[in-house]
């Protein structure tokens, strides 16, 4: 612990980009407290600011900097303030950022999260600056122990669990790999701790993270399938609903496909990131699937599962997208009806595959595409909204509303759709029964029934 103030030193973190990065956020303040740390509600109240980052597109890379760049004069007011940039832009650029930013005094990469304590008091004794953006270990493709619990940021009630890290695919545009290093699965018996752990604190809903959680476990002595780990956590008692992200089309199986009718309490919900709707594109990027694979499965997951949301990333511009191409996007968009995408405009990024191929689409044409496509998935969404009109849906009770104009209770359902509704007798971290009586572009209202 810091020495020589009276009272407890405090931390403000920031994080951007992914659930990835909460969930290593969430993991340095918990390490930081049992170092004595308190959270900070104000980063003009923290001895120490941490800004975790994202370096999937440079647009979050420029916000991160930008936004240490504000922070930095700070300084003026507390000399002893405390600098440090985590994640994965921390990771790609290393050494480099001290020379662009000279006031860090840390510089944190993806796999150094559990030396921050050790590198903060080094801070304190007079070390100067240091860069710590050394790899795990991962010739065996199994994560290192984690040894404590994280519960996720935001709710009481919903928590992620990471069940592996890093990531093998090599998508030609995606710089993952080369900042989160390569795929290794966390054992079984450390998972289902965290999450028995978890839910003896009160979570209810729990969401199994990596980058790509459909090819857990192979590595694992003996292997495991990430279906098999699924079964045992379902065998939690106390537990309510099962998530999972990401998932990638060419790992998924038919074994898991299956579970969303065998596992009750998996929530009606696959995250299935398409990318695009061109098999030329998608060859490209090194997907490993066509688009007729892909209908396939989407249909396979509806005979399970009829209600089940569907969501997807999609990328837009990328190299040698032709206005044909994007078509067969917003072709495909329209026969899969997905609840909702994530769309992003191709982005550089330096050391990948495609950093190779010409950027030939030009900027306003990404620009002109993305708002094309954005607007038809409103327009989708908002159709599946209204369609769910005197149906139900479950709802996990996260919230308690204080807005006396709205209903007072909030949550997802299971189709991860975010539910306002009334209802009496109810407690946060029930799952409740709700029937959809209006519809909005991103939210419905209902009232409980049981
Ligand atoms: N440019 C734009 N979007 C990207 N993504 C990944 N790499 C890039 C890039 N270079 C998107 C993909 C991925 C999501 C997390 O971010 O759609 O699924
Ligand atoms: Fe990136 Fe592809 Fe790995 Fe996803 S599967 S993290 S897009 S390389």
């Amino acid at each position: 612990m810091k020495q020589g103030k009276g009272s407890p030193p405090r931390v403000y973190i920031e994080t951007f980009g992914c659930q990835m990065n909460d969930y290593d956020s969430a993991r340095m303040l918990r390490l930081l407290a049992a170092d004595g740390y308190e959270a900070a509600a104000q980063p003009n109240e923290a001895d120490v600011i941490i800004i975790n980052t994202c370096s999937v597109r440079d647009k979050a890379e420029q916000k991160a900097l930008s936004r240490i760049g504000r922070l930095k004069k700070l300084r003026k007011h507390n000399p002893d303030l405390k600098y440090v940039l985590a994640g994965c832009l921390a990771q790609r650029r290393g050494r480099a950022l001290l020379h662009q930013m000279p006031y860090l005094h840390l510089v944190l990469g993806t796999a150094a999260v559990d030396r921050l304590q050790q590198h903060l008091q080094a801070l304190d004794r007079g070390t100067r600056t240091i860069v710590d953006i050394e790899m795990e270990d991962e010739g065996a493709g199994v994560c290192r122990d984690f040894g404590d619990i994280v519960p996720g940021k935001g709710s009481p009630v919903a928590a992620f669990t990471t069940v592996m890290k890093g990531c093998d695919n090599y998508c030609a545009y995606c710089i993952v790999p080369y900042v989160r290093g390569h795929e290794r699965s966390r054992a079984p018996a450390e998972i289902l701790r965290e999450v028995g752990l978890l839910v003896a604190n009160g979570v209810r809903e729990i969401t199994l993270l990596g980058q790509n959680v459909n090819s857990y476990g192979q590595t694992l002595e003996p292997p495991l399938d990430f279906t098999e780990l699924l079964q045992r956590v379902h065998e939690i008692d106390g537990l309510r609903r099962i998530r999972f992200t990401t998932s990638h089309p060419k790992d998924l199986s038919d074994r898991l496909i299956a579970a969303f009718a065998e596992l009750p309490k998996l929530a009606g919900h696959i995250h299935l990131p398409v990318q695009s709707g061109s098999n030329r594109v998608l060859a490209r990027m090194g997907r490993g699937y066509t688009i007729e694979q892909y209908l396939q499965q989407v249909q396979q997951l509806r005979q399970t599962r009829p209600e089940i949301a569907i969501t997807s990333d999609i990328l837009v511009g990328f190299p040698g997208e032709s206005d044909e191409d994007f078509q067969q996007t917003l072709d495909l968009i329209e026969s899969v009806r997905y609840s909702n995408t994530f769309s992003f405009r191709y982005s550089v990024r330096p050391g990948t595959m495609a950093a190779g191929f010409d950027d030939d689409v030009p900027e306003k044409e990404k620009i002109n595409r993305l708002m094309i496509l954005q607007e038809r998935q409103r327009d989708i969404t908002f159709e599946l909204h209204r369609a769910l009109i005197g149906r139900t849906v479950d709802v996990l009770v996260e919230r308690e509303q204080t807005d006396a104009d709205k209903p007072r209770w909030s949550g997802k359902s299971g189709c991860y759709r975010e539910v306002h509704f009334a209802g009496d007798g109810i407690h946060i971290g029930d799952v409740v029964t709700v029937k959809v009586v209006e519809a909005f572009a991103s939210s419905l209202r209902g009232t409980a029934t049981g």
